[in-house]
């Protein structure tokens, strides 16, 4: 069984289209939900689903030990970035080389980096009169929304839409595509 672990801070609704996606899996078990909101909705989903919660402590995560050891205790061998806004420290892609992917809610590597996260992205999107946009999953190195892109699908754009709407456009996209991305890239590490 390959345990992976959720990061998520916000509502969490990839993390419950996630955990539905692997409830019956017979090789990949969502088995931790990593937060660092206290109040995050996320954490609430874990609770109602009964899979336990880790709660990070800024200094600990960021200049610390990037909370390895109890990730490794976990037997964590996979972590998936869900809504997870700080920068993923050294410590903890050195021990996931190649295992630790992101979804980003636009086509990188436009519309991407520090600060651009939720309602600004599709703000900045609609501001240059993109005709699409989309979802980017991709690796996870040192730097924000920079990795090896592994999959992107993408939507049009209409006159009318506005932040909102686009945004209801995208989480369709990623609540389709992540837990299938998430399956086979799990694979694809397992069997090098
Ligand atoms: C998603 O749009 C994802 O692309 C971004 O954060 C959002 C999380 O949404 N990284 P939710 O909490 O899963 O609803």
């Amino acid at each position: 069984m390959i345990h992976l672990a959720i990061f998520a801070s916000g509502t969490g609704s990839n993390t419950q289209k996630i955990i539905d996606y692997f409830r019956y899996h017979s090789a990949v078990s969502v088995s931790l939900i990593v937060s660092n909101q206290p109040n995050a909705g996320v954490l609430s989903i874990a609770a109602k689903e009964g899979i336990p919660t880790l709660l990070l402590e800024k200094e600990r995560f960021v200049r610390g030990d990037g909370y390895v050891p109890e990730l490794q205790k976990r037997h964590i061998g996979f972590i998936v970035l869900a809504g997870f806004l700080w920068k993923i420290p050294s410590p903890l892609i050195a021990a996931w080389p190649g295992t630790i992917i992101n979804i980003h809610p636009a086509l990188l590597p436009k519309y991407g980096g520090k600060g651009m996260y939720g309602s600004r992205v599709h703000e900045a999107v609609l501001a240059n009169a993109e005709k699409e946009s989309g979802i980017t999953i991709h690796y996870v190195d040192e730097l924000y929304d920079h990795g090896n892109i592994i999959f992107q699908a993408s939507c049009p754009i209409v006159e009318e839409d506005t932040p909102e709407t686009l945004a209801q456009k995208i989480h369709l996209l990623e609540h389709v595509h992540y837990p299938l991305v998430i399956e086979k890239t799990v694979q694809l590490q397992n069997h090098r």
